[in-house]
């Protein structure tokens, strides 16, 4: 099946995925998920990027297959992967089987420590594919995933 979709991330950019209701981060329970904006962590994460030596691009749909599509797009460019799945963590095996085909490096990230909330947040249908998970440290969890991917791109030795 010829493949038509927008491929727009250049190799060398590491995708930061958001998932559902995302976009309302600085409104949305602030209790829980903090004060600040997707525009702040987007800004904050560039500015990290640009010192590692990364290209970010910070992107939220509300949209499965959105995300999904942007999942593909990575496995096509060897892209890695800053996701927070929100919701989807929890239940979408058609993520989790879109993330089990990756080419890169892949971080989970949580701004609140879903292991300290509600039971249905204990399961990550996304976690036993990652390479690792940072949950509970609000905008910083991007940034320490950031960190991370750094690392594992990084030549051994
Ligand atoms: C979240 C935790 C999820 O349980 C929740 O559904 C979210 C946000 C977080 O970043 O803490 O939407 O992924």
């Amino acid at each position: 099946m010829p493949d038509n979709r927008a491929v727009s991330a250049g190799v060398g950019t590491v995708l930061v995925l958001n998932g559902p209701n995302l976009g309302r981060l600085g409104s949305r329970e602030p209790e829980i998920y903090g004060a600040a904006t997707l525009a702040d962590v987007a800004a904050a994460c560039a500015d990290l990027g640009a010192e590692l030596g990364l290209k970010v691009d910070v992107r939220q749909t509300d949209d499965e297959a959105e995300l999904i599509g942007w999942v593909h797009e990575a496995i096509e460019l060897r892209l890695p992967i800053v996701l927070n799945p929100a919701a989807f963590t929890h239940y979408s095996y058609a993520l989790r089987d879109a993330l089990a085909m990756r080419t890169a490096p892949l971080v989970e990230v949580h701004l609140s420590n879903p292991a300290a909330r509600e039971s249905f947040r204990h399961t990550s249908v996304v976690a036993g594919v990652a390479d690792g998970t940072i949950a509970g440290f609000g905008p910083q969890s991007y940034l320490l995933a950031l960190r991370a991917i750094a690392g594992l791109l990084a030549p051994p030795g």
